[in-house]
């Protein structure tokens, strides 16, 4: 099997929580390393959840890095409902896994040169504000050559904010890095609020999860439980959404998904708007599409393979 090369620049965070576990049980990926950002919590949070997490997994060997702990210019925004710690209120055991002694940006910067050099590009996996990715391309832009594409969570058009009235948590905590990566001239393919609410944690289905009888699927429930927002009256039902793992859903199973291209912008100057993003959806504009905006998942599809996947745990050694 050819496997994804993928780096996943995160800020776990219940929902990138479940995305790494879905990663660490699917052998079609090849997780080359896991950059983590100040996002959700505080990056000794992050950092701690992440090294806890692939523990969790059973998954020792996959390298961890520290990255930035603030966003470029704004003061840190945290996320609503991750709790103090960053998993809800699920305690895992203190990790035994160090972080690299590197830097998450000089790890992203030799390894996606690196990947230029050999033409055996990286697909970059952002669920979290694009402080690392920023940075590492400000220090040197020669990475783009190294990246097949940057898939991300983030933004939103019709479900226009979660954080703000205007955005969605990851492009508000960190808009001038955003507005970086969009203006890198990298493909982009973008998941934002509009898709990855149609993907609801319902108690049916967080149901199905605890009947899983491994630990790992245990946990996934315990935080989807948590993760409810009971807010009936904007999505339709219980249950929170899950909008990091869709990330892995697509690459894994694109048929699944539809959507648009488009020229996508970063609003960063106005308070009002912070982090909104603008797209050009009927080339008002003249400038050509800068992401594939998916807009149509088939959510239950996402579910079962989500299952399916944790009912791998434990791994094969
Ligand atoms: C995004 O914000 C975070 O709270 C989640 O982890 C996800 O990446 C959703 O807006
Ligand atoms: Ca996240």
């Amino acid at each position: 099997m050819t496997r994804l090369p993928i780096i996943i620049d995160t800020d776990p965070g219940i929902d990138d929580a479940v995305a790494i576990l879905l990663v660490l049980a699917s052998p079609e990926f090849d997780l080359l390393g896991l950059t983590v950002v100040s996002g959700n919590v505080p990056l000794e949070d992050t950092l701690r959840n992440t090294l806890q997490v692939c523990e969790l997994a059973g998954r020792t060997d996959v390298p961890v890095f520290a990255g930035c702990d603030r966003p470029l210019l704004r003061q840190p925004v945290r996320g609503l409902f991750s709790g103090r710690e960053g998993l809800g209120g699920v305690v895992l055991p203190p990790p035994r896994l160090a972080p690299q002694p590197v830097h998450a940006v000089d790890f992203l910067v030799k390894s996606l040169l690196e990947a230029g050099r050999t033409g055996e590009k990286i697909t970059l996996c952002a669920l979290g504000p694009l402080t690392n990715v920023a940075v590492a391309l400000a220090h040197s832009p020669g990475i783009a050559a190294g990246i097949e594409r940057i898939v991300l969570m983030g933004g939103g058009f019709r479900e226009l904010g979660n954080r703000s009235i205007a955005a969605e948590f990851n492009i508000l905590v960190d808009p001038h890095a955003a507005s970086i990566v969009y203006e890198a001239g990298i493909p982009i393919t973008m998941l934002p609020l509009d898709l990855t609410h149609q993907a609801l944690a319902t108690p049916k289905r967080v149901e199905r999860l605890r009947a899983i009888d491994n630990p790992v699927a245990q946990v996934v429930a315990d935080i989807l439980t948590i993760w409810d927002r009971k807010d009936i009256d904007r999505f339709g039902e219980l249950g929170g959404p899950l909008h990091d793992p869709l990330v892995f859903d697509y690459l894994l199973a694109p048929d699944r998904y539809s959507g648009r291209a488009a020229r996508v912008w970063i609003e960063h100057t106005s308070e009002l708007t912070m982090g909104q993003t603008v797209a050009d959806w009927w080339g008002k504009t003249g400038e050509k599409p800068n992401a594939e905006v998916l807009t149509k998942v088939d959510a239950q599809g996402f579910f079962d393979l989500l299952g399916e996947r944790l009912a791998r745990y434990p791994l094969p050694a």
